[in-house]
């Protein structure tokens, strides 16, 4: 039986920094208000001429360094970003040809914060069923962009930047199970307004924003994420004892909080990025992953629980060995 396994990783962040002082000076916010109940204390914000495709280069330039492969070696790109540069052609064509990948499967997927979690789960089967050796699998967002600087219910959440992953096959797993869902019942409470078939005409005015109900959407994340964890461990047959580390999704410390405590973990054996990032979306995860790998706490061999959460809604986890 083939396995994928994780090879290396990358992150990229953008230069600009923006600090919940900054933000004061922005909405009628606080620093502590952000701190207390987001976790957040500074985003990284992508420049004007910035972009998905951009941050996704640099995370992937580095990850294959890692994992000692070159652009020849690669036979697969996703992405999964809600903030691609254009709407077509899809992101990971463009990263695919700048990085000078010789031409393979690529596309870009669009789960919203789930999506870096719902890319490496369908890596995992290309890999599996023998159609990918060696996949360049990212999470990206430029999801600032996306945001309305004057609505404090937002604004202070978000930040940008891109994870990247190189997934190969393996005698020994590596991903072990993968949990996927989602119900767009709830596509009321988290969404974007305006898209290519609907409300294009919008774009670029005041009705393009992040419409966000958020004390809904974090009862429903807490539930969801809690339900999935003990699934993905029950499917797994492996106990919350088991568990090395949990890299989750970083939207909001007191939702990570939660499902450390649910899991029976102390915060130590969490890798926690909200702080330094905000809420990347579909970076999230791949980023706090690197985070943990670069910093040492995360090595060869142990067992992680990943998850996410996001608009849709979606969400998803992945357990994986080193
Ligand atoms: O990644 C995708 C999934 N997204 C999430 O998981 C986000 C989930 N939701 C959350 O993280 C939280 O709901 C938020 C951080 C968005 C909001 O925290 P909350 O504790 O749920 O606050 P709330 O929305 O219930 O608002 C409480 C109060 C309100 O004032 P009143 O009505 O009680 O007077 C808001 O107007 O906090 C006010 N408020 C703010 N005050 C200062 C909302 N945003 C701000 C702000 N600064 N930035």
């Amino acid at each position: 039986m083939t396995y994928s396994r994780i090879a290396g990783t990358g992150r990229y962040l953008p230069e600009r920094i923006m600090t919940n002082h900054d933000l004061e000076q922005m909405v009628d916010t606080s620093d502590e208000w952000i701190r207390t109940r987001t976790g957040v204390e500074r985003r990284h914000v992508c420049a004007d001429d910035e972009t998905v495709s951009q941050m996704c280069i640099e995370a992937a330039k580095i990850a294959m360094d890692a994992a000692g492969v070159t652009a020849s070696d690669i036979d697969m790109v996703i992405t999964g970003t809600t903030s691609p540069d254009l709407i077509f052609p899809n992101v990971s064509t463009i990263i695919q040809h700048e990085l000078g990948i010789p031409a393979c499967t690529a596309f870009s997927l669009e789960a919203a914060c789930t999506g870096f979690i719902y890319a490496l789960s369908t890596a995992d089967k290309f890999i599996k069923a023998g159609e990918a050796k060696c996949a360049l699998v990212m999470g990206a967002e430029c999801i600032t962009k996306l945001v309305d600087w004057s609505d404090r219910n937002t604004c202070v959440l978000f930040g940008d930047g891109a994870g990247a992953v190189i997934l190969k096959p393996s005698e020994e797993p590596g991903i072990i199970s993968c949990h996927l869902g989602a119900d767009g019942q709830y596509k009321d409470l988290l969404y974007y307004p305006v898209g290519a078939s609907k409300n294009l005409a919008a774009a670029g005015t005041a009705d393009a924003r992040i419409m966000m109900t958020g004390n809904e959407v974090f009862k429903v994340a807490v539930k969801t994420l809690g339900r999935i964890a003990a699934e993905t461990l029950e499917k797994a047959g492996v106990s919350k004892e088991e568990l090395d580390w949990l890299v989750p999704h970083q939207a909001n410390i007191r939702i990570i909080q939660a499902m450390a405590k649910r899991l029976d973990m102390p915060m130590e054996k969490v890798i926690v990025t909200v702080q330094d990032h905000g809420n990347t979306s579909a970076a999230s995860v791949p980023m706090a992953l690197d985070v943990g790998i670069r910093d040492g706490r995360l090595k060869k061999g142990q067992l992680i629980l990943t998850e996410a959460f996001g608009g849709g809604f979606t969400w998803g986890s992945v357990l994986l060995r080193l």
